[in-house]
């Protein structure tokens, strides 16, 4: 069953803004201005949400889910690492993959330095967006090239119309997701459960 988080669906809801191509804008409070209540609300669900899953570490992915990841892993006092968008010159012993970004029709390297996700490590996703899920197969890559294993995967706000959740889903990954939007046709915002206190 698909369920929303109410304080975050209300936010959206009030906040966020549609744009043309199937986009939601939500830099009023997510990701470039930020309301560190709702994401302590956000990271409080996650919790309870995840609270059957061992895990020992918080991934992400830069540079949107790095506030929700920290939130999490402050609230847990679990380190928090965050997948490099670009090659640092000074790091070597790097995994690598690649992934390419329909929002963005190109295709970026992700890098982690095999120091901070290593075999053993138990670890949790969390991103602020699922569209297709094409950042979230690159994380997959990276965890096993790692040795790692992932324990589940959370995202701020999925749009189940791209689709990537059912890939994860159907992959056997544990996917949790605060918000699930089914459509932004003609720029309306449709939530996958249409209860406002979901
Ligand atoms: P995917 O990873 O799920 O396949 O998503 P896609 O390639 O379509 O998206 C690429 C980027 O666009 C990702 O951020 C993703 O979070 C973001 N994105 C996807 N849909 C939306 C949307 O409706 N609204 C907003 N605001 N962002 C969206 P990114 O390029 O990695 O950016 P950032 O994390 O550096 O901000």
């Amino acid at each position: 069953m698909i369920t929303c988080f109410g304080a975050l669906k209300e936010r959206i809801l009030k906040d966020g803004k549609c744009l043309e191509g199937g986009i939601l804008k939500v830099d009023g409070f997510i990701n470039h201005q930020i309301d560190p209540d709702l994401l302590e609300q956000m990271s409080v669900e996650f919790i309870r949400r995840f609270a059957d899953v061992k895990f020992n570490k918080i991934l992400t992915i830069e540079a949107s889910g790095i506030a929700p990841a920290v939130m999490l892993g402050f609230l847990l006092h679990l380190p928090v690492v965050f997948a490099k968008k670009k090659k640092p010159s000074t790091m070597d012993n790097m995994l690598t993959t690649t992934v390419y970004s329909f929002t963005k029709n190109r295709t970026y390297d992700v890098c982690c330095s095999r120091n901070f996700l290593c075999r053993g490590d138990k670890v949790l996703f969390i991103d602020d967006f699922l569209a297709n899920g094409n950042a979230a197969k690159g994380i997959i890559d990276l965890v096993q090239q790692a040795g790692a294993e992932l324990a589940g995967m959370g995202f701020l706000i999925e749009k189940s119309f791209q689709h990537g959740g059912d890939y994860l889903r159907s992959q056997g990954i544990k996917v949790e997701s605060l918000a699930v939007i089914d459509s932004l046709d003609n720029c309306r915002i449709s939530f996958a459960d249409d209860s406002i206190a979901c």
